[in-house]
C-alpha cells in the first residue's frame, strides 16, 4: 500500500527550497504574490496553504496582477463556466507578462488533474511557467525554484490518490472563521461530477493532526471553525481509529476558545442519527445543515447515482427537525440533468416547497468530460432548462423571504465578522444558524459576539439592532 503521508524528509526538502527562495527574494525590493481562487472552500483552504508557502519563500502579497512577481491561479473544474473564466483571465495575463517577462505564472488545482486541460494549457498558453495538480501542492517551493533559477517551465501533476502532506505552512484569511480540511477526495462518483476524478479517493487526516490545527487556530483568536470535506459523513472510514465524524465533532468542541463549529458537505446517504444527536446536544455545533439533495425525482436521483430516494431524504430531514426544530437548512440543486423531464423537474420544485430551505444553491447542469452523465442524451432543450431554473429561483426567493420574516422581532447572538462591502457603516455577522445579519455599529465590535434584535427581513439577509 502507498504511504499515507508525504515523508518528513520530502517536506524538509521543500522547506529547504523555500529558504533558498527567501534568501534570493531578500535582495532588492520586496517581491509580491497574488493567488486567485476559483471553486469551493476546500480550494480556498488550499490557497491559504499556497499563500503560506509563498510567505515562507519571502513573498509579500498584492491585489493587482500588474504589481505581482508571481501569480497563481487555483482552479475549479466542477462546471464549465468556472473553467472558461480561468482561460479568459489566463489569456489576459499574456500582455502583462510581455511587459514584465520575469513574472512567474502558475496554475494549479482541479482543472490541472484533467489531462486534456493540462495539455491545452501546456500547448496554447506558453506564458504559463508552473503547472501542478491537487496532489502536488506541497512541491510548490521546488517548482518556483526551478523557474526562477533555471528559467524552465515546471510541471508536476500526478494521478495518484495523493498521500497527505501535513505541516504545509499557511496564511489564513483574517476574520472569525478558520477553514480546516478534515479529509480529501471523494468516493461517491455521482454521475455528473468531476470531483472524484480530480481529487482522488477519500483520505481522512489523523484526529491528532486535526485537533492540533484546531488548537492552533483557537490560540490565534479564531472563534469559529468550518470543517471541510466533500463528504464529511464518511470521515474516518479509512482510518483504524474508530473515530467517526460525530466523534470528531465532539472532540473538536472540547478545544477552548472555539465557540462555533460548522461543517460541509454532508452526503444525505451517510447522514446518521448519531450526527443528529450531536447537532441537538453539543452546544458548539451549529444548528445548521447543508444537505445537498440535487433533485426531487427518484428517477433522476438514480441516474445521478446519489444512492438515496426522495422519501429517505425527506425522512432524514423530518428526524433532524424533530430533534433540532430551529435548524437552518440549505441545499444544492442541479437543474437540467440530461435525463430530467419536465415532470422530474416539477418534483424538485415540490420538494423545495415541502422542505422550505432557508436558501438553496442551484446550478444548471454542466457536462464534464469523462463522467458517466456526459454520455447521456438530453431530454429537455436549453430554453426549457433555463425557464425551469428561473422558476426554481423565484419559488425559493419567496420561501427565503418568508422564513427571514419569521425572525423579525426576535433576538439572536451574532458574531460580528466585518464591515459590509458596500457600506462602510454597516457591520455584518451571522447567527448560529448562519443567517447573515446587518447592523450599524462600531468596527471595534468585529470578532465579538453581540445580542441583536431583528428589525426587518430581506430575501438574503436580516437587518438588526444592537441590544444594549
Ligand atoms: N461534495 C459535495 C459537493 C461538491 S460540488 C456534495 O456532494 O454535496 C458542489 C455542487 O456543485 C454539487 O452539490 C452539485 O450541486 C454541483 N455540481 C457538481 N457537478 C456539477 C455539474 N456537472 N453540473 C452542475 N452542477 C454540478
Ligand atoms: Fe461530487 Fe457526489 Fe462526491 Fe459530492 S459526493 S463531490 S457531488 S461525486
Ligand atoms: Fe471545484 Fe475542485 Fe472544489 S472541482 S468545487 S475546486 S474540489
Amino acid at each position: 500500500m502507498a504511504e499515507k503521508h508525504i515523508s518528513a524528509e520530502e517536506m524538509q526538502r521543500q522547506v529547504a527550497f523555500s529558504e533558498k527562495l527567501k534568501e534570493l527574494n531578500a535582495a532588492g525590493r520586496e517581491k509580491k504574490a497574488l493567488v486567485v481562487t476559483y471553486g469551493c472552500q476546500q480550494n480556498e483552504n488550499d490557497s491559504e496553504r499556497i499563500r503560506g508557502i509563498l510567505a515562507a519563500s519571502g513573498y509579500g502579497f498584492c491585489e493587482k496582477p500588474e504589481e505581482a512577481d508571481i501569480i497563481i491561479y487555483n482552479t475549479c473544474a466542477v462546471r464549465e463556466n468556472a473553467e472558461l473564466r480561468v482561460f479568459g483571465n489566463l489569456g489576459a495575463l499574456k500582455l502583462i507578462k510581455r511587459k514584465k517577462p520575469e513574472l512567474v505564472i502558475g496554475i494549479c488545482g482541479c482543472m490541472m488533474q484533467q489531462k486534456h486541460i493540462a495539455d491545452q494549457i501546456k500547448k496554447k498558453y506558453k506564458h504559463v511557467d508552473i503547472l501542478f495538480g491537487t496532489h502536488t501542492l506541497y512541491t510548490l517551493p521546488e517548482l518556483i525554484w526551478q523557474v526562477v533559477t533555471q528559467g524552465q517551465r515546471s510541471v508536476h501533476i500526478i494521478d495518484s490518490d495523493g498521500a497527505i502532506a501535513e505541516e504545509i505552512p499557511i496564511v489564513r484569511a483574517e476574520g472569525v472563521t478558520a477553514y480546516i480540511s478534515i479529509m480529501f477526495g471523494c468516493n461517491n462518483f455521482c454521475s455528473y461530477c468531476i470531483v472524484p476524478y480530480v481529487r482522488g479517493r477519500e483520505r481522512s487526516r489523523d484526529v491528532e493532526d486535526i485537533l492540533n490545527e484546531v488548537r492552533d487556530v483557537a490560540s490565534k483568536g479564531y472563534k469559529e471553525i468550518m470543517l471541510l470535506g466533500q463528504n464529511v459523513n464518511s470521515y474516518g472510514k479509512d482510518l483504524q481509529s474508530g473515530i467517526d465524524f460525530s466523534d470528531l465533532l465532539n472532540l473538536v468542541s472540547e478545544v477552548d476558545g472555539i465557540e462555533r463549529i460548522r461543517f460541509m458537505t454532508s452526503h444525505p446517504k451517510d447522514f446518521s442519527d448519531k450526527l443528529i444527536d450531536v447537532i441537538a446536544e453539543n452546544k458548539k455545533v451549529c444548528r445548521q445543515m447543508h444537505l445537498p439533495v440535487q433533485a426531487g425525482s427518484n428517477a433522476v436521483l438514480e441516474k445521478m447515482n446519489r444512492r438515496y430516494t426522495r422519501e429517505s431524504y425527506l425522512e432524514k430531514i423530518k428526524k433532524l427537525r424533530a430533534r433540532v426544530p430551529d435548524v437552518t437548512l440549505t441545499t444544492d440543486i442541479i437543474v437540467g440533468f440530461p435525463t430530467e423531464t419536465q415532470s422530474d423537474f416539477e418534483e424538485t420544485l415540490s420538494l423545495i416547497k415541502e422542505v422550505r430551505y432557508d436558501s438553496i444553491y442551484s446550478f444548471i447542469y454542466s457536462k464534464r468530460v469523462g463522467t458517466p452523465a456526459a454520455e447521456m442524451d438530453f431530454v429537455m432543450d436549453e430554453a426549457q432548462i433555463h425557464a425551469n431554473f428561473d422558476r426554481l429561483l423565484e419559488a425559493q426567493n419567496q420561501i427565503s423571504r418568508e422564513i427571514n420574516e419569521s425572525y423579525v422581532g426576535k433576538e439572536y447572538d451574532v458574531i460580528i465578522e466585518g464591515k459590509s462591502k458596500t457600506d462602510e457603516n454597516i457591520l455584518t455577522g451571522r447567527t448560529e444558524g448562519g443567517k447573515l445579519v446587518h447592523i450599524t455599529g462600531d468596527a471595534s465590535l468585529i470578532g465579538q459576539t453581540v445580542r441583536v434584535y431583528i428589525a426587518s427581513a430581506m430575501t438574503w439577509y436580516l437587518k438588526g439592532e444592537l441590544k444594549k
